[in-house]
């Protein structure tokens, strides 16, 4: 007789794991920890051992575990209506909120269940609209991993036709803090590609999640927008991790003030349950494919679910401080860190903004989320940069908690890896 999953111990959950499941789920999965349960920033294994979650499942889990007005919504709603093909009073209902509180000309909102299926959808309508085929990415960015299927899909269920195999054309991200030099060089790189022509659409992380928690230099976000406009190219910024709250904003561009063409969001927009989303102009929705019946509709896209997680997520951006609280506790966190651990030769300097904050090392790090999780504390690991992007809720003791606890893991990794 095999027993639960939950009746086993972590090594045992980990073994299941590792040799049921490919490798092409995540290294994490490998990790000696079954999570369980948890209560704002703080989780608790099937051994009921505490950690604290400073990396939010990588920023989806904006109220953090078990919010009692969340749990609530979602409750109710699985019990009233979990499919529909057809319009949902929810989903109407938060599409006209967000776009309220979207960047000025994004009047029109898809909803898709990841951010890969969004980030697809916005270089199709990209394409489809500028009839161009390149798309400027930039070194370091995380855009998802999904391969485009829509070639594989019959013409005749893409309305406006198959969208045209896009290429990249990578340039340098220009990072705060890099040499005065890098932002020529990346202003360089965008505009030698856009010369090259055939640009359907520049796409960029206001601040890159994936790539070590770093922010663009300043004033780099609004010369971008200013010559893709000029060009013709559509301006897409991937949203996913750093939309609601995270950075202390609703969405991280309204900082620079920028009117993208597009904006994909994800990730914490519906607090861990599955969602994608991009937002555009009714301009730009109006032609094919988003203006055609069927034209870039998904299965799971805007399901009842979904849409009340999403809105719910907006009740409590809305109706409390959590956004203002982001943005000082990510200063705490930042000014913290910067106190215990600045100096420190391993580290290479502390980056990001709200809470979404990155610690750079010069040793190698590959050892680092096991270490971590021997100290109670759950982080995110992007080559040699540690990643933190706890809930929203994370409280100023855990703040302190996590500073000292990260002082002490980082002597442990270091004298593990030299
Ligand atoms: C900035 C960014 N864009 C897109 C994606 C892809 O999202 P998903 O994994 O939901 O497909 C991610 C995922 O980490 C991301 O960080």
């Amino acid at each position: 007789m095999t027993r639960s999953a939950v009746s086993l111990s972590n090594a045992e959950v980990a073994g299941l794991e590792s040799r049921l499941m490919g490798y092409g789920t995540s290294a994490s999965y490998r990790l000696p920890v079954a999570l369980v349960r948890g209560a704002g920033t703080v989780v608790y294994d099937v051994e009921d051992r505490r950690f604290l979650d400073l990396f939010g499942g990588a920023g989806r889990c904006l109220l953090g575990h078990g919010d009692p007005a969340f749990t609530a919504a979602l409750r109710a709603q699985i019990s009233e209506l979990l499919v529909s093909r057809y319009c949902h009073p929810a989903r109407g209902r938060y599409a006209e909120r967000l776009v309220h509180l979207a960047p000025e000309g994004l009047d029109h909102i898809s909803f898709f269940s990841t951010g890969s299926e969004a980030v697809d959808a916005a270089i199709r309508l990209a394409c489809h609209r500028t009839r161009r085929k390149h798309v400027v990415v930039f070194d370091g960015a995380f855009h998802g991993r999904t391969s485009s299927v829509a070639d594989l899909t019959d013409p005749r269920w893409l309305p406006g036709g198959a969208p045209s195999a896009t290429t990249a054309r990578r340039c340098r991200y220009p990072a705060e803090g890099d040499p005065a030099d890098g932002c020529a060089g990346a202003r360089d790189d965008v505009l030698m590609a856009l010369r090259d022509g055939d640009v359907a659409a520049v796409m960029i992380e206001p601040i890159q999640a994936t790539g070590g928690n770093r922010c663009l230099t300043p004033g780099f976000l609004r010369w971008l927008s200013a010559v893709c406009a000029e060009d013709g190219a559509l301006l897409i910024l991937d949203e996913v991790v750093t939309a609601f709250g995270r950075t202390g904003l609703l969405f991280a561009a309204a900082a620079d003030q920028v009117r993208p063409d597009i904006i994909v969001l994800g990730k914490g927009m519906a607090n861990g349950v599955p969602v994608g989303a991009v937002l555009t102009s009714s301009v730009l929705a109006a032609v094919p494919p988003l203006g055609s019946p069927g034209g870039m509709s998904s299965t799971f896209g805007g399901n009842p679910l979904a849409v009340v997680a999403s809105e719910s997520v907006l009740d409590a951006l809305s109706t409390s401080d959590l956004m203002r609280r982001a943005a000082l506790m990510g200063s705490r966190l930042r000014s913290g860190l910067a106190e215990t651990i600045g100096s420190h030769p391993a580290v290479a300097g502390i980056t990001g903004t709200g809470l979404m904050v990155g610690i750079p090392l010069r040793i190698r790090a590959d050892a680092a989320e096991r270490v971590f999780l021997s100290h109670g504390l759950l982080v995110g690991v992007s080559g040699r940069t540690l990643r933190i992007n706890p809930p929203l809720v994370i409280t100023p003791a855990e703040v302190d908690e996590a500073v000292a606890t990260i002082g002490d893991a980082l002597g442990a990794l270091v004298s593990e890896v030299g």
